[in-house]
């Protein structure tokens, strides 16, 4: 039998914290005077923080100094934090409870990798954060998604190959690093937009039951 593990984003996988993310770099934008719409939005999922403000920036045709820049990242964030803390159980997307359920009853172990340097806090809120045998986030990577090394280190944490790993992922740029990582890519959203994934499904509640076992029947 095959040993294989799974890598889990966060953001738009087992939360769905964009519409926060939306609230937060909005009131940015209203603040610097130019319009930031949820299909702007959707450009800002699996980015990092810093990265996302050069978006938002860029969208908004501005330029900004360095000193400015932090000093909105920082703003953003702890707006950001006001609903984050706010957080329980309740937002845990459909289908991540009796996934994680499953795996755990296959013996199958999970790591979290996510670019949000708030993943630990997130997992804490919602009641997750124990479960997972190790947490990648924005905190551990000097590169971020599309690179590769994300998911890497949350092999390196399975101890296993990356081609024995299954990566769980909502947004092109998390697709393309598990695909860049040599590791199976899940598509969790629009099959359309997540077309370079190997699986898609429009939400965990549409994974078959017996998904993993063809993973761990295979001889490798
Ligand atoms: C996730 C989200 C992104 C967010 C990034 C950084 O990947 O999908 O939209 O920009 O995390 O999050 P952070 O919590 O560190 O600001
Ligand atoms: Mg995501």
């Amino acid at each position: 039998m095959k040993t294989i593990g799974v890598i889990f984003d966060l953001d738009g996988v087992i939360v769905d914290t964009a519409k926060y993310h939306f609230l937060a770099w909005k009131s940015l934008a209203d603040n610097l005077g130019f319009e930031f719409t949820e299909a702007h939005n959707e450009l800002l999922k699996g980015v990092s923080r810093v990265r996302s403000l050069e978006i938002l920036l860029d969208i908004g045709n501005l330029e900004l100094s360095e000193e400015k820049k932090q000093e909105y990242l920082i703003s953003k964030n702890e707006h950001y934090l006001k609903y984050i803390t706010q957080m329980g159980s309740e937002e845990i997307l459909p289908g991540v409870i009796s996934l994680l359920d499953n795996l755990d009853g296959l013996n199958i172990e999970y790591v979290l990798g996510s670019a949000s340097k708030n993943a630990p806090l997130i997992l804490k809120q919602v009641g997750l954060f124990d479960r997972f045998k190790g947490i990648v986030d924005g905190n551990s990577v000097s590169s971020a998604k599309p690179d590769p090394e994300v998911f890497l280190i949350g092999a390196q944490k399975l101890s296993l190959p990356p081609e024995n790993c299954i990566v769980f992922e909502d947004a092109i740029a998390g697709v393309e690093a598990a695909n860049r990582a040599n590791m199976t890519s899940i598509g969790i959203g629009d099959a359309e937009t997540l077309n370079e994934a190997d699986y898609n499904y429009n939400n965990l509640t549409e994974l078959p039951q017996n998904f993993f076992n063809m993973f761990l029947a295979e001889k490798v």
